[in-house]
């Protein structure tokens, strides 16, 4: 049985499978409507989520299944003290698949190692999120035409961001892929990152912090917000907060084709004025979200 608990479990021809996949379901979703009909999605969401856990249902009810589960620890029997093997054991008699988000790194891989369904991880700490990746592909794939030949500029919480993490695995695997790396000293990639994937593989990157520096050289800018809750010192936060404001001015010697895309959620990493900008791909990127997850679903329930 196959899950996702790291991106890198999926092959670059698997990925490639999943996005023509959500390509078609975007093209004709009434092929998909019925497909999933009496199965069940869970999401086990032991940390605050609003988008990732409601695309996952949204994907879950658009292929004419059914979807259970929590959205936060305290209404789970985790408050009493259950581990996660024990949790996904029970809720694998539930559930056809699992989708769990948990504060801790790992949790998903555990959850794996014990469940009898498959289990999609939904973001484990500040590790990873393979889901959010599959979105951010697949809006790369429609805005660019394609995932080869691009600089891709990275801006903000480095360190803890999670979606991070995951798109740097992923793009490292595609044709002469370049990155700049915009953070404070503080929120720089984790050197795990950088000496395993980047370094080991030859990619080339430049670690800076200055957004507007090379800006004028971007294909990708993907933006994140300051990870307030991975913060052990609510004043390093503070102080680290408003690192990065994206504002028109800043854009002006942007290329005409730059997509800027955003995980979200935002707070004020990019300023409501550029919302409008015709590169602002972060509403279409949440979209893409759904689309991808049906095709993961899919996937992994062994449809397509
Ligand atoms: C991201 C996450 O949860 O890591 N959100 C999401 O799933 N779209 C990004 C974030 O919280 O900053």
């Amino acid at each position: 049985m196959k899950h996702l608990i790291d991106i890198m479990d999926l092959s670059v021809a698997e990925i490639d499978e999943l996005i023509e996949t959500a390509l078609d379901i975007i093209k004709d979703p009434e092929k998909y409507q019925d497909v999933l009909r009496h199965k069940k999605l869970a999401t086990l969401f032991f940390e605050p989520s609003t988008r990732t856990r409601l695309s996952f249902e949204s994907a879950m009810l658009s292929l004419g299944g059914s979807v259970l589960g929590f959205s936060e620890a305290q209404s789970s029997s985790a408050a009493k003290g259950e581990s996660v093997a024990d949790t996904v054991r029970v809720v694998g008699c539930y559930a056809d698949i699992i989708a769990m988000r948990h504060p801790k790194e790992g949790a998903p891989l555990v959850a794996s190692m014990f469940s009898p369904v498959p289990i999609i991880n939904a973001g484990d700490g500040g590790h990873n999120h393979p889901t959010q990746t599959l979105t951010d592909l697949l809006t790369i794939r429609r805005e660019k035409g394609g995932l080869d030949n691009l600089t891709i500029g990275i801006c903000g919480d480095l360190k803890y961001g999670r979606t991070v993490h995951s798109l740097i695995n992923a793009m490292s695997r595609y044709r002469n892929i370049r990155f700049v790396l915009i953070s404070p000293d503080e929120l720089k990639v984790p050197d795990y990152i950088i000496n395993d994937v980047l370094k080991k593989k030859n990619i080339p990157f430049k670690e800076t912090a200055s957004l507007e520096d090379s800006m004028e050289d971007l294909d990708i800018l993907y933006m994140t917000r300051v990870q307030r809750e991975r913060f052990f010192d609510e004043s390093e936060y503070m102080r680290l907060k408003d690192s990065y404001i994206l504002t028109p001015e800043k854009l002006i010697n942007a290329k005409k084709t730059m997509s800027i895309l955003h995980p979200l959620p935002r707070v004020n990493e990019i300023s409501v004025a550029v919302d409008n900008d015709e590169r602002a791909c972060y509403f279409r990127q949440v979209l893409n979200g759904k689309f991808i997850r049906m095709a993961l679903i899919l996937k992994l329930l062994e449809v397509i």
